[in-house]
């Protein structure tokens, strides 16, 4: 029977991985590492989890377990814990996932320093087999471009990153060679996960948030004909937890991807939803370097002769939804990186996924996006734009 300690139990992916590995009957006890101030507020955010899937939390087999990665002595509070120690299976899912570069420091605090307290812990387990870290396939770096990428082209320490973020879930992968043997180890490197291919609301707006502003912006300074990787968090948790039982796993290191089978790209996804809203322009797409120029409009500093000129149409469309052009600055400031990311048209081969494991290919984006059209209208992206 697997003993289970998993963080990041209340974020997008880390939810689904707790009610999936909950369903599992060759599962004794999964401990949850939870921020909360008392056992009582653990067990509420713990409830919301399972209430959400309309499900029920058996708090005998569901154990919360106080703890902030950001902690001094979180390591030793760890291995003091009796109830722990049967622990055999490890599943680090919590991260800071922020783009800005205002976070960069707890960035680095909670995903490289936060990693290291959990790892200086899964040291002193007798019975760990595996340490199941959740890494991201987008660790490859800005320059790899618009091709299909395998998992064995990264960790290299030498690429150069697009945010501080991807730096530090690549030197998570590092630190875990430096403390435990490699048969104990298993990278899950997911592409990017947005929404959910099931007909309901998706648990987080997260990435799904661009989509909204690009949805709501209509003149978008990318190339929408660079290839995306995109998939479901339904998919994604199904084909972790597939592989983590798996018999048959040879590798240490696994992209849980789309693929060239499921790939998408931003016209792609752009052409499935425009249908739905019928009132707003339609969309088009910019040169990037143009994003310099969409700023300056913002800040009513757009003078001269200047490329944006040609599309008046949109600017009026923006004049008369924003009561406020700032508000077009602090849109186009969190959706920068996003749009970076699109631009560099990275596939991940996911072969090693499906040699090993029965997860399949994932629906593409284009498909499933359909039935969260409702959902992409009502997020309210300015108040997201300030938490990117
Ligand atoms: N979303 C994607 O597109 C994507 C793609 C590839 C890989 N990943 C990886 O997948 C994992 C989950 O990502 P996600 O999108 O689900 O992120 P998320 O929704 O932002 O969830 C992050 C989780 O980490 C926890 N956490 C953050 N700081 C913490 C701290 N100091 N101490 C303890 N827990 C902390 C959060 O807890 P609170 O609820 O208390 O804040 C939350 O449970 C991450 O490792 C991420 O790098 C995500």
């Amino acid at each position: 029977m697997a003993n289970i300690f998993i963080t990041g139990v209340t974020g997008f992916l880390g939810g689904e991985l707790l009610i999936d590995l909950s369903k599992r009957k060759d599962i004794d006890k999964i401990y949850c590492l939870i921020r909360a101030e008392s056992e009582k507020t653990a067990s509420k955010r713990l409830s919301y989890i399972f209430s959400f899937h309309e499900d029920h939390l058996n708090l005998d087999k569901i154990i919360p377990i106080i703890g902030d990665l950001t902690e001094e002595d979180l390591s030793s509070r760890l291995i003091a814990d009796k109830r722990l120690s049967d622990v055999n299976l490890i599943v680090h899912a919590a991260a800071n996932t922020s783009f800005s570069p205002i976070y960069d420091k707890m960035v680095e605090q909670v995903n490289i320093h936060g990693l290291e307290k959990i790892l200086n812990w899964s040291k002193t387990l007798k019975k760990l087999k595996t340490f199941l870290y959740i890494g991201t396939a987008t660790i490859c770096g800005k320059e790899t471009t618009n091709r299909l990428i395998k998992e064995e082209e990264s960790p290299n320490v030498n690429v150069k990153h697009l945010v501080r973020y991807t730096y530090t879930k690549m030197m998570g992968e590092l630190l875990l060679k430096q403390y435990l043997p490699e048969e104990k180890i298993l990278i899950a490197r997911p592409s990017i996960i947005m929404g959910d291919s099931r007909q309901w609301v998706p648990r987080s707006y997260v990435i799904m948030w661009a989509l909204a502003s690009i949805n709501f912006l209509r003149l978008v300074p990318v190339n929408s004909n660079a290839s995306l990787d995109i998939i479901p968090v339904d998919y994604a948790s199904s084909a972790i937890v597939k592989l983590l039982f798996s018999e048959k796993r040879k590798y240490n290191v696994y992209h849980i991807s789309a693929g060239s089978k499921s790939a998408t790209t931003l016209l792609m996804l752009t052409r499935a939803i425009e249908s739905y809203f019928p009132d707003k322009p339609t969309f088009n797409f910019i040169d990037r370097e143009l994003t310099r120029e969409v700023k300056l409009w913002a800040r009513k500093k757009l003078n001269g002769n200047n490329a944006l000129k040609n599309y008046t149409e949109y600017l009026n469309y923006w004049n008369r939804e924003m009561e406020d052009s700032g508000d077009l600055r602090i849109l186009m400031g969190g959706l920068d990186p996003y749009l970076s990311f699109i631009e560099l048209g990275q596939v991940f081969d996911n072969t090693r996924l499906q040699q090993d494991t029965d997860a399949g290919f994932p629906e593409p984006a284009h498909e499933y996006i359909k039935r969260s059209v409702q959902f992409i209208e009502n997020i309210d992206i300015f108040e997201a734009a300030l938490e990117p």
